[in-house]
């Protein structure tokens, strides 16, 4: 999608590096970082220059073949492998990820393997944005419905973001949107700051404003009055992790508005490829949620009025702060899963049949 008029994805591979748009820097600079090893991109995963579950998975793949390239060593590989799965534990795309990175190099000769990793990689990400794509075409007919018959604005909610940052492109939440709009129908998102790390101001507004798309930041309190006064036609979210009976691990605060939704009789959709979908843990308390530092609470980002980038304390400095990153919204609160093969229910029989599991 565009920043500034130019198409951009998230991650390739140019002249023998990684490149990657920091994110911890957006919206106030637009930074590309090069990762030139493993270890770059282990960093760039735990710090959060690169996030969103797709993502990481891509930056994972390409960590491995910069694993190959700094040394086609199967032992080397095989720990940057694990050190990649630990380095962010909620999203299920980077172990998908891995694994599917170690299944095609097993048995590949050194010479080669370098040629095979990064191969592999761009077919992950080529097939996540394809995925993504679909996404969009599927999720539009739920947009097209409410349009036929509003006729005027649809106004959706989404939290955090699930958008082409967080993918390779189009974003998962944000595919519908990026097609309605295509298609002229009108649109307004309602977008969730998203607390603590504001990814829906910092970023999904951001990338919105780029392709000239309506949005409005909320707190993320706000989503339950405005569904009150029947100012949301529809939420549509992104998740780190499905289960296969439907439960869905998101950004913390997503239950929150699955509920009001619920509430409401608001339609709640969540978007994601089927990359995002574990099929093996079946109740959702094994889910890993990912504890991060209180400092993401206790201190705010910003630019100050010389345009420099300042961090500054919000909180009493004495006071003990919790941050989960992430929250589980069970599949009775989920109207729909959008995935790249069509809408599914949030229930195990849906999907196992949409997926021929
Ligand atoms: O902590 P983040 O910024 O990586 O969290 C991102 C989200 O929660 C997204 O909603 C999710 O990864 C889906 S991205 C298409």
């Amino acid at each position: 999608m565009r920043i500034e008029g130019k198409e951009y994805r998230t991650i390739w591979f140019e002249n023998n590096v990684v490149k990657i748009i920091d994110q911890t820097k957006l919206p106030h600079r637009f930074i590309i970082k090069e990762l030139k090893t493993v270890n770059d991109a282990i960093n760039a995963i735990k710090v959060m220059e690169v996030r969103g579950a797709p993502l990481i998975g891509g930056t994972a793949a390409y960590g491995l073949a910069l694993a190959a390239q700094e040394n086609s060593n199967s032992e080397f590989i095989k720990k940057s492998a694990e050190e990649l799965i630990k380095s962010r534990p909620t999203a299920i795309n980077l172990k998908w990820a891995v694994d599917r990175m170690i299944k095609k190099l097993s048995g590949i000769n050194s010479d080669q393997i370098l040629d095979v990793a990064l191969n592999e990689a761009k077919e992950i990400c080529d097939e996540d944005e394809k995925f993504c794509e679909n996404i969009g075409i599927n999720g539009l007919k739920i947009i097209e419905e409410i349009y036929s018959k509003k006729k005027d604005t649809v106004n959706i909610l989404t939290h955090c973001n699930a958008g082409w940052l967080a993918t390779i492109n189009w974003g998962t939440a944000t595919s519908p949107i990026y097609h309605a709009n295509k298609k002229g129908i009108p649109v307004h998102v309602w977008v969730d700051e998203t607390r603590p790390r504001n990814q829906g101001a910092n970023l999904t507004s951001y990338e919105l404003n780029e392709e000239e798309i309506p949005n409005t930041i909320i707190a993320d309190n706000t989503g339950g009055i405005l569904m009150q006064r029947g100012e949301v036609d529809l939420c549509i979210v992104g998740t780190d992790r499905t289960l296969s009976n439907g439960d869905v691990c998101n950004k913390i605060g997503t239950y929150l508005k699955a509920l009001a939704a619920h509430d409401n009789s608001v339609p709640f959709y969540v978007a994601l490829p089927s990359s995002t979908i574990d099929w093996d843990i079946k109740d959702a308390k094994d889910i890993p949620i990912e504890e991060r530092s209180s400092e993401e609470l206790s201190h705010v980002e910003g630019v100050d009025e010389n345009n420099e980038i300042k961090k500054i304390l919000i909180y009493p400095s004495k006071s003990k702060a919790m941050n989960l990153a992430f929250d589980v919204t069970p599949a009775k609160y989920v109207t729909g899963l959008i995935t790249e093969k069509g809408i599914s229910k949030a229930s195990t029989e849906s999907l196992k049949k949409l997926f021929n599991k």
